[in-house]
């Protein structure tokens, strides 16, 4: 199982690390079975960070270039400073807030699958297609699949329905196992669920039959409350 924590706009650089060397301990003395971590600080918190094998830095974002003038953009070399290779394409509030075209995230889709990089690329339905029904959820997420080498060997596909994030709603278990299961029919890669996970629901949502793992937001900003996520995922 992948358990993931987004940190988006939270956390300092101090934060960041104390939230680290927590989590380091706790998995040193309890083990992560056989799940791996995977952390996306903001950019401001990334550092040479010593920590145990299974857990993985990644960021939230990268503009698709080396280097060059892209305003309040991070290139490549910027990451490769901290030994980045891990990286969230396509998060809904990139889409909607920042306004990330489908033509955009699928260049940075390209650039980071040609560096190398593995890729959490996020899809998900906003609620009113969720209103019309699996098919119309299916047009809809595959169509955010659209320029994206779904063969690539280092991706990974988190389903985060719009409508669940942040907001402490949670798709239900059978939208959840529906959704997976007609987008594993599709692309045979490892599928995520993210959108209010937390310990409370950890468990049932970590045993649907196709979710490889959790992408979390909230929940996961509370280092007590992601140890507490990681100890049902090596129950599960
Ligand atoms: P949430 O966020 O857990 O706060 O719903 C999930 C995400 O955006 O990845």
């Amino acid at each position: 199982m992948i358990i993931a924590a987004n940190f988006k706009t939270n956390h300092t650089r101090a934060s960041t690390k104390a939230y680290l060397d927590d989590l380091s301990a706790f998995i040193e003395s309890d083990g992560a079975g056989e799940n791996r971590v995977m952390i996306f600080p903001p950019y401001t918190a990334l550092d040479s960070f010593d920590l145990p094998s299974s857990v993985t830095i990644g960021v939230q974002n990268g503009y698709p270039a080396i280097k060059g003038s892209f305003t309040g953009e991070i290139g490549l070399e910027q990451l490769d400073e901290f030994s980045i290779s891990t990286i969230l394409i396509g998060h809904s509030e990139r889409r909607h807030i920042l306004g990330e075209s489908q033509e955009l995230i699928a260049q940075k889709f390209d650039f980071f699958k040609e560096k190398g990089f593995e890729i959490v690329y996020c899809i998900g339905e906003p609620k009113e297609v969720r209103e019309e029904g699996i098919e119309s959820v299916m047009r809809y997420n595959l169509s955010q699949l659209e320029g994206i080498d779904t063969n690539y060997e280092k991706l990974i596909i988190a389903y985060e329905p719009v409508w669940a994030i942040g907001t402490g709603l949670t798709a239900t278990n059978e939208q959840i196992d529906e959704t997976l299961s007609r987008l594993k029919e599709v692309v045979d890669v490892p599928l995520l669920y993210g959108g209010s996970v937390k310990p409370a629901n950890t468990k049932e949502i970590l045993s649907i039959k196709n979710c490889d793992g959790v992408l979390v937001g909230t929940a996961s900003w509370d280092v007590e409350s992601f140890k507490e996520m990681l100890s049902i995922a090596k129950g599960c």
